[in-house]
């Protein structure tokens, strides 16, 4: 990220989407010659939000908040990609006005990252902010094997991550990060007469909250033990983890990995919906491993994401062997 960006602390990733949105719509709406801090949302220019359909709910909920109600979707391809034509086509017909366009740096399901560099083309071509909701993804930024996942994301206007996933600080850290200082301070900044004010701004000044925890801390302390190798490290193992795991999966019968293991995310199925809850119930059963299902274009899928720092190779080995006794014993 560009080194003089804004960050703030927030609770989680649903909070950085929340405050980095915050400071977009203020900003595409003061571009429109419209004042939301002053004169609200009502009678203002509408804001057009334009997302990949297959965005993390978070992002629908921090619009929620924020008063600019359901984005319009755009299509994706299998593995969650917004798909660049679709937005460019989106965007052109969508006419000049405020618009915020909201991509994805790693998919829940599939782990896949949105083209950066075309969609951001697409959307500075309409003048629109550009946001990545990058939750557990961003972090691929950090390692020089999987940062290629995150090229051209640097070029979007504002990142939302959370610190208490890939970096595994304690619950409670999300970071909003924001290319322009002063759109965050306008959308988020305040004053009180009692509360010390000096240049270089206040940290309130960048969160929606006054009173909070030093979040900042845990992961200043994160970042300096690990240093900018350990960062890598992490990420890489993470990622090993997750190769292992679709390995195995792939060498179970009846089993299927449904996605292109690119990251810390893996999906499989074991045949029908059925039997892959069968399959997820046995294995909680079993009490080796905790993995949770979800449904994924339309079917029941295990879905590992593999995030816990300390995850061995062998946590991995018997996870996979208690999955495996899982699908057997169907
Ligand atoms: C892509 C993405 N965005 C947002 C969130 C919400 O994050 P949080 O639970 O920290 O609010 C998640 C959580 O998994 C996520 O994966």
């Amino acid at each position: 990220m560009p080194g003089d960006s804004a960050v703030g602390f927030t609770t989680g990733a649903t909070m950085a989407n929340f405050t980095c949105l915050a400071a977009a719509r203020d900003a595409v709406l003061r571009r429109a010659g419209w004042d939301v801090s002053r004169d609200g949302l009502t009678g203002g220019p509408p804001v057009r939000v334009v997302v990949g359909a297959d965005r993390h709910m978070a992002v629908d909920l921090a619009l929620r908040y924020l008063g600019l109600g359901e984005p319009e979707p755009v299509q994706a391809d299998d593995e969650g990609r917004i798909a660049p034509d679709s937005l460019r086509h989106a965007l052109a017909a969508g006419g000049q006005g405020p618009t915020i366009v909201i991509l994805q740096a790693g998919d829940i399901h599939s782990g896949a990252f949105d083209p950066f560099g075309e969609t951001i083309r697409a959307s500075r071509e309409k003048d629109a902010w550009v946001h990545v909701d990058g939750a557990f993804g961003l972090w691929a930024a950090a390692s020089p094997a999987y940062a290629r996942l995150t090229a051209g994301c640097a070029d979007a206007d504002s990142w939302a991550t959370d610190a208490h996933k890939t970096l595994n600080v304690p619950y409670d850290c999300g970071l909003a990060i924001v290319r322009d200082p002063l759109a965050l301070r306008a959308a988020m900044g305040l004053h009180g007469d009692y509360l010390i004010q000096d240049e270089g701004g206040d940290p309130i000044d960048k969160v929606p909250e006054l009173s909070r925890r030093g979040r900042a801390f845990t992961v200043w302390a994160a970042l300096r033990s690990l240093g900018r190798s350990g960062v890598a490290d992490l990420v890489e193992r993470l990622c090993r983890h997750a190769s292992a795991f679709a390995t195995g999966i792939a060498g179970i019968d009846g089993a299927r990995v449904l996605n292109d293991v690119v990251f810390t995310q893996v999906c499989a199925d074991f045949g029908d919906d059925e039997r892959t809850d069968q399959v997820l119930s046995r294995l909680l059963d079993d009490g080796t491993a905790w993995i949770s299902g979800s449904t994924w274009h339309g079917r029941r899928v295990m879905r590992i994401s593999v995030s816990n720092w300390s995850t061995t190779d062998d946590d991995v080995r018997r996870a996979l062997a208690a999955i495996r006794r899982a699908s057997l014993s169907t």
